[in-house]
């Protein structure tokens, strides 16, 4: 009996490992030397700057979350290219944007104050600026107030919420899970929500080895493992705290899944715990695969909108950043690095073959070229940045 199950646990543990780049990948391979990438990547960052507005601190034609992105995407920028290129504006622009807006919540929700914070993570990685490691403890210790606890779970209460909570949903323990807003009505956990809480905590663990934000960390990621990964191994959006509705079936984001890649992958640096890379590796596996989001080529299809902003731009961008950070996290996995290079070659290629006006993209992968939008520019970003990488 022992013996079966040992046998069926490792059978289908290596059917689930089988990292094989699909052949039907377009161009999943480039030759440019890693100087003429950061060159690129650079230049398309220069074509974004002149959309900042420099009393607010955001970039015009996208959204408040989405500027927070475009400062993450400037400070890897230097941290992966060894420069300070960006360093003035990224660590300024951070400053007044968390000077003008209280835990960088400038809309009630509580993903936009942690993209924000993620942003300052970034950053703090980038140039030790110990005033951004501050503002993102902030937001941490802001949003661990919309944080499902195991005692709030067994009391159907969270201090901060209106209603009564469900303290299982589908035989699983509502704690860890994240809720959206910090609005005392609004009732959703979701999976970006906690997937950047994740992410946040991981990082803290590991910049400051305080044992808070590992535990953290680990309730969490034990919320989306239990409530929202479907069958193909892709992360799911929405559970309603109150009464455990779920979002649509095809509500399915490359960011969901790229954001929980980008938590776990440091968790598991973090704790050691190789239980944290085995679940990584399978959504990522599933993710640079599925045709949720991309057909037989590879080339990402999500928000795609030549003629006005779209989320979705945003999503990828996301996407692409986390399955970096389990790149970086796993030097010593070829099968998984081939596979994250390949797929970032696929998006880079398409990029610059068919999407690009000198250095500018559309956010249409497969093209048509089009003039610079703020939506497209910045969904490239990302792929320019993480392929100095992972090319
Ligand atoms: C609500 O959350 C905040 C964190 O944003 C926390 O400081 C506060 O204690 C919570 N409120 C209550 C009543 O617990
Ligand atoms: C660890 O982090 C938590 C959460 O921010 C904080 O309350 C606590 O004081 C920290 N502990 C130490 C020893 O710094
Ligand atoms: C990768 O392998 C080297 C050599 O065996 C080892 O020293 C290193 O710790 C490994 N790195 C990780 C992240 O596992």
């Amino acid at each position: 009996m022992r013996l079966n199950l040992a046998l069926v646990t490792l059978v289908s543990a290596v059917a689930a490992q089988d990292l094989g780049v699909p052949l039907s990948w377009r161009k999943f391979s480039n030759s440019r030397p890693k100087s003429e990438r950061i060159t690129i990547a650079q230049n398309a960052i220069n074509q974004m700057t002149p959309q900042l507005n420099a009393n607010t601190g955001e970039f015009n034609g996208i959204g408040f979350w989405q500027s927070g992105n475009a400062w993450s995407v400037l400070a890897n920028q230097d941290w992966l290219a060894g420069t300070t290129t960006n360093k003035n504006l990224v660590v300024n622009n951070l400053n007044l944007v968390f000077r003008r807006w209280a835990h960088y919540d400038q809309f009630q929700f509580n993903d936009d104050a942690m993209w924000w914070a993620q942003a300052c993570l970034y950053a703090y990685r980038a140039y030790q600026d110990t005033n951004l490691l501050n503002h993102a403890i902030d937001v941490w210790t802001h949003v661990t107030g919309y944080v499902i606890t195991a005692a709030q779970a067994s009391a159907h209460k969270n201090p901060n919420k209106s209603f009564s909570l469900q303290s299982t949903c589908e035989g699983a323990t509502m704690a860890g899970g994240v809720f959206w807003r910090p609005t005392t009505d609004d009732q959703a956990v979701n999976s970006v929500t906690t997937g950047l809480y994740i992410t946040l905590s991981a990082f803290l663990a590991e910049y400051t080895k305080n044992g808070t934000y590992t535990s953290a960390a680990i309730l969490s990621a034990n919320w989306i493992k239990a409530h929202n990964i479907n069958s193909n191994n892709l992360v799911l959006d929405t559970v309603n705290a109150a009464d455990c509705s779920r979002s649509p079936a095809n509500w399915l984001f490359t960011y969901n899944s790229g954001k929980y890649i980008e938590g776990l992958s440091v968790l598991g640096a973090v704790t050691g715990d190789s239980q944290w890379n085995s679940l990584m590796i399978n959504i990522l596996n599933s993710a640079v695969k599925t045709n949720a989001w991309q057909g037989s080529d590879g080339i990402i299809t999500e928000g795609a909108s030549p003629s006005s902003n779209n989320d979705g731009a945003g999503f990828k961008a996301i996407f692409i950043r986390g399955i970096h950070e389990a790149w970086t996290r796993n030097p010593n996995n070829s099968a998984l690095r081939t596979l994250i290079h390949s797929y970032g070659d696929v998006q880079y290629n398409a990029l610059l073959d068919l999407a690009a006006t000198g250095n500018t993209y559309s956010s249409a992968w497969h093209g048509p070229p089009q003039g610079f939008t703020s939506w497209g520019q910045l969904a490239a970003l990302d792929v320019m940045t993480c392929n100095i990488d992972t090319n």
